[in-house]
């Protein structure tokens, strides 16, 4: 098993902690993944942004490349940290103390997909279980392969993702 985490964040303290972690493929971040990142910290103490293996994507940005990408956006944070795990995400959970894994929802058509990973992880494992946040508005129409295709055909992506993530689709495709 190949894991990674920010120690400091995967103790849990005297208090119990409300932590959830926010899988996903992050190729790259954008800023409808920030906004959800930042509304869940109203509701949880720590949020562990994991990066998971999605068996039916090929990522264009390495593993240590979006890591980093996503580390950027939080720079000052202790309540941020940033993870990966190759293995599934629900042991991730486990294994750092998260109760809930966070998921943001676009459009009816995310939802058959989201529906059937949340069963599938309850299935896994009925401790952790699955919260849904709408994505604002602003950001209901993104992700991150229509920013790769746009940014690969010069196209504007400015605001869509943090100024560091376009300069890297920018450094990527020109
Ligand atoms: N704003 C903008 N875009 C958003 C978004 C938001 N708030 N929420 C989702 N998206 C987009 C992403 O940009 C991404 O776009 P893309 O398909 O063009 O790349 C898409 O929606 C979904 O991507 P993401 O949220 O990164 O999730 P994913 O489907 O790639 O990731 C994993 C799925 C990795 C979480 C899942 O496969 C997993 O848990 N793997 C580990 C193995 C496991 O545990 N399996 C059992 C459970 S099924």
């Amino acid at each position: 098993m190949n894991d990674n985490l920010t120690p400091s964040l995967a103790k849990v303290g005297d208090k119990p902690l409300r932590i959830a972690l926010y899988p996903g493929t992050f190729d790259p971040i954008t800023n409808g993944h920030v906004n959800i990142i930042e509304r869940g910290l109203s509701l949880f103490d720590r949020i562990i942004v994991t990066i998971a293996v999605n068996a039916q994507k090929i990522p264009c940005f390495p593993l240590e490349q979006r890591m980093d990408m996503i580390r950027q956006c939080f720079p000052d944070s202790d309540q941020v940290s940033v993870g990966h795990t190759d293995g599934l995400i629900v042991d991730f959970a486990l294994r750092h103390g998260a109760q809930t894994i966070i998921r943001g929802l676009r459009m009816v058509s995310d939802f058959e997909y989201e529906f059937q990973m949340a069963l599938m992880n309850r299935r896994l494992e009925r401790s952790v279980d699955t919260v849904f946040l709408m994505t604002g508005f602003r950001w209901f129409f993104i992700s991150s392969s229509g920013i790769k295709d746009t940014a690969q055909r010069q196209g504007k992506i400015t605001g869509l993702v943090p100024k560091h993530v376009e300069r890297a689709l920018r450094e990527k495709f020109t």
